[in-house]
């Protein structure tokens, strides 16, 4: 069910307002005691995700990257053809990436099992051409988009009701890309909450000085939640990185504030920053938090940050190094922070966190209900294993 849960225009009604909303949430300590624990939920794989990027795969190799601790072989054939297959041979086990490209195929390393872009075993070179072949290995749907290679992990019965990911601004020549690609030492859900949480600025204060976030609206639906904020800078001046990135904030002869949109959509993030005055993004990031190990204490992350180009010609290849500076000031404060969380939950064994603003507790309820529990992952996997060579 859609709709907008509160609208607070006044800035000034801030405090009040998120009282109120507290209330009519309810700050359900108890009731979360019977919730499912979030830091325990997978990422659900019936969605696509980026596991590497395009340029990381040249024709003719294979490349190994994991979903969940799910193995899985990315490979380029000499045509230039992207295609996913486990990365265990069906003979003994042994990673494919490490093997062969040969044609549209990929041979094991080992005794040359050839697979094909199916996961199908298509040829063993010393088998007698009368006898059957044997099984080969699970293939993943695969595609490529926005210089990543993406891969559906899920239930191939459903497929066709997985969303391709949507990001217009990585396609737009108005917008110059700059490509997340770093693995980050804690559960997917910590990323989804510290880009929402735009009360953590504080972390952020010697880069980006004093910046009052002001919540202005929170809509929700099955699977996803999206929030609204402007800022206030309430000391010290603005960071030239940031100023590059996001603008001066001249006062606008219209009026109106800094938007900024942030929304899970799951298992998606995105943020757009919209100056006031504006009728583009100054900034548009997408992002996905890949679970990479079994127990999904690692993620990683891969985004798209999108910087709209000055009208100056040219001009972005100047602010560029501002600009990488300063976001990778930030990316280091977060991962800092986020990698600490995950720590502090291994050593206490569960979730104890008291979360009190509306925008993450329904985030959290996003995130649980989207998920799946991590046990039941295993034993699905386990139940599919039944590729072995006979
Ligand atoms: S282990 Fe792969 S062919 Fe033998
Ligand atoms: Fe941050």
């Amino acid at each position: 069910m859609d709709g907008a849960v509160a609208r607070n225009s006044e800035a000034g009604n801030h405090a009040t307002h998120l009282r109120t909303q507290l209330a009519s949430f309810g700050a359900d300590s108890t009731a979360a005691e019977h919730k499912p624990d979030l830091r325990k939920t997978g990422s659900h794989p019936d969605h696509w995700y980026p596991l590497a990027r395009s340029r990381d795969l040249k024709r003719g190799k294979s490349i190994g990257a994991a979903f969940a601790g799910e193995p899985i072989a990315l490979v380029r054939t000499g045509s230039g053809t992207v295609f996913a297959i486990e990365d265990r041979c069906a003979h003994r086990q042994v990673p494919l990436h490490q093997g062969v490209v040969k044609g549209e195929t990929l041979q094991c390393s080992y005794h040359c099992w050839t697979y094909d872009k199916t996961g199908k075993c298509v040829n063993v070179p010393y088998l007698d051409k009368a006898k059957s072949l044997p099984n080969g290995v699970r293939g993943y749907p695969c595609r490529e988009a926005y210089g990543l290679i993406f891969v559906y992990p899920g239930d191939p019965a459903r497929l066709d009701s997985a969303v391709f990911p949507d990001v217009p601004s990585a396609l737009d020549p108005n917008y110059k890309t700059r490509y997340l690609d770093r693995e980050v030492r804690c559960h997917y859900s910590f990323m989804h909450e510290n880009l929402m949480d735009m009360n953590h600025q504080f972390l952020h204060r010697r880069l980006m000085g004093g910046i009052r976030t002001v919540f202005l609206e929170l809509r929700r639906g099955d699977n996803w939640v999206e929030c609204d904020y402007t800022f206030a800078r309430v000391a010290g001046k603005q960071p030239i990185g940031e100023k590059f990135i996001i603008g001066g904030g001249k006062k606008s002869a219209q009026g109106g504030r800094d938007l900024m949109t942030i929304r899970t959509g799951y298992p998606y993030q995105s943020l757009k920053f919209t100056p006031k005055g504006s009728d583009h993004p100054a900034l548009d990031l997408w992002n996905v938090y890949v679970p990479v190990d079994r127990e999904q204490r690692a993620n990683h992350t891969y985004g798209l940050m999108m910087v709209r180009k000055p009208s100056l010609p040219g001009a972005i290849h100047l602010l560029w190094p501002f600009i990488i500076w300063f976001t990778e000031g930030i990316f280091a404060e977060d991962r800092t922070i986020v990698e600490q969380e995950q720590r502090a939950f291994d050593l206490q064994g569960a979730d104890w966190n008291q979360e009190i603003f509306p925008i993450i507790k329904e985030l959290r309820n996003v995130l649980i209900r989207q998920g799946v529990p991590l046990t039941s992952q295993f034993d699905r996997r386990t139940d599919g294993a039944s590729t072995d060579s006979p």
